[in-house]
């Protein structure tokens, strides 16, 4: 399977999904979140409110995934999947595995021919990003979906850490 790594915007990706990094209310925040709603425009933020006013009315819960519109993102669908919060004497790894998997499964499901993920819980929800981009390339590696994995980082420590990762 092919893992890519790439330094830029989520948002500015030309894939089939782009993964939302996003919150259990799915009505938006900031990070990731605020990108993909800014540049994706109201259209996605009306498939959430659909989705909460019918099959989430107790929102997303976290590690599930799942998707909507990209509305003018280039992409087909935006993957919306919630990152547990990093908490030192919580070990809650699994949960940010399953936001991995669950988003990988849910692609594979839509037929995607290419995904884009951020750096899920690294950055509001604090998550060391070393730790971070090892749980992402294992998961991906663990599921080895059958379409390309592009790993999409804002700067220049989480590159190095999804280089590492990626390297072992
Ligand atoms: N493109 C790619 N990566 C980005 C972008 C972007 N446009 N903006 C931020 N990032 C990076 C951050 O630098 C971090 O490494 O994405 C990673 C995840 O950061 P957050 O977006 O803060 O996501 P997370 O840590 O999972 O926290 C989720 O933040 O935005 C709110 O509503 C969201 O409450 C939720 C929380």
């Amino acid at each position: 399977m092919q893992l890519e790594l790439v330094e830029g915007d989520i948002t500015a990706q030309t894939v089939d999904a782009i993964v939302n990094a996003a919150n259990s209310s799915l009505l938006g925040g900031g990070g990731v979140d605020g990108a993909i709603h800014r540049a994706g425009g109201q259209e996605i933020l009306a498939a959430c409110r659909h989705l909460r006013a019918t099959t989430l009315p107790h929102g997303l819960p976290t590690g599930e995934a799942v998707a909507t519109t990209a509305g003018r993102l280039n992409a087909r669908y935006v993957i919306h999947t919630v990152g547990p919060v990093w908490d030192p004497a919580d070990d809650r790894s699994h949960l940010l595995a399953a936001a991995y998997r669950n988003s990988l499964v849910l692609a594979t499901e839509l037929g995607v021919a290419s995904i884009a993920f951020p750096a899920i819980s690294a950055g509001i929800y604090g998550w060391p990003l070393t730790d971070a981009a090892t749980i992402a390339v294992r998961t991906a590696r663990d599921v080895a979906p059958s379409f390309p994995v592009r790993f999409v980082v804002f700067n220049r420590p989480a590159a190095e850490a999804f280089r590492n990762a990626l390297a072992l």
